[in-house]
């Protein structure tokens, strides 16, 4: 278990840059994730971790990436419907094994119609995990109402996931992230939510995160809808894992947009 979980945080800043790339699951092909083996590929090597599904998995992530695996196992609702917190397990953990993933993560929707269940599941999967020496990430999901996203709310269900059993919590940055860390007893990272106005924004809100204690992040459309997603993960990781200011991050980005492409199998590790 432990090791699977120090697969994902490799460097020695005990923080983690995960790419979420899970989107298509409910959300079908978004914008920039049409093509997720193309999206994918100059982006594995520069991060910690990927987030994927198992159809994700199979058909668009080279068998020889050598980038942690973290994957989804929770699904059966899509964006056509109002309510989408009516999930189930969708892959077992002796599939995950089988994948040699280094955690699996599903989404709790804590206050809505389907939370019972989605906490059972979390039960259920944290149960099948520990058997196996499989960590569990808990998503803190809020469906379509991003409004939902404040200290108040995301606390109750950070701890809610740690108290279940889960390894790991991914939830949003919101004012009064301190809190939401300080009553969590495992590790917290932050998704982006949807595309913000611009590079810098982004790069804002992962920087208050670390600075509030989040371990990380697990971050999708922010990086990918970019016109330069490789320049973003890059300055992102200045944030993470070297404690880069908004501004130095911005001056990484800003040379690495400029920077020739390079293919992806002669890219840094
Ligand atoms: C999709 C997810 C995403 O992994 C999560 O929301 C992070 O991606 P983004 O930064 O685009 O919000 O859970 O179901």
């Amino acid at each position: 278990m432990r090791n699977r979980i120090a697969r994902m945080f490799p460097t020695g800043s005990g923080r983690t840059v995960m790419l979420a790339v899970d989107h298509g699951y409910f959300m079908g092909p978004t914008r920039h994730l049409e093509n997720a083996r193309a999206t994918i590929a100059p982006l594995a090597p520069h991060a910690d971790a990927l987030a994927v599904t198992r159809g994700i998995l199979r058909t668009s992530v080279d068998p020889s990436v050598s980038t942690p695996i973290l994957l989804r196992v929770s699904g059966g609702a899509t964006v056509l419907k109002e309510d989408l917190s009516h999930e189930a397990l969708t892959t077992t953990v002796k599939e995950a094994l089988r994948l040699n993933v280094s955690a699996v993560a599903l989404s709790v929707f804590v206050g809505a119609p389907h939370e019972h269940e989605s906490l059972v599941n979390l039960a259920q999967l944290v149960e099948a995990g520990e058997d196996l020496g499989m960590p569990v990430v808990s998503i803190t999901a809020v469906g379509k109402e991003l409004e939902k996203r404040d200290a108040r709310y995301l606390s109750l269900a950070c701890r809610v996931s740690a108290e279940i059993g889960a390894h790991l919590v991914k939830t949003y940055y919101c004012d009064g992230f301190s809190k939401v860390v300080d009553g969590c007893p495992v590790p917290i990272v932050v998704a982006g939510g949807p595309k913000l106005d611009s590079e810098q924004a982004a790069l804002e809100l992962t920087h208050h995160a670390i600075e509030e204690g989040a371990k990380g992040i697990d971050m999708g459309r922010n990086i990918w809808q970019s016109e330069h997603p490789v320049a973003m993960l890059r300055a992102l990781r200045a944030i993470v894992h070297e404690d880069a200011t908004v501004r130095e991050a911005l001056e990484v980005f800003r040379e690495e947009k400029t920077r020739p492409k390079v293919a992806p199998a002669e890219a840094p590790a």
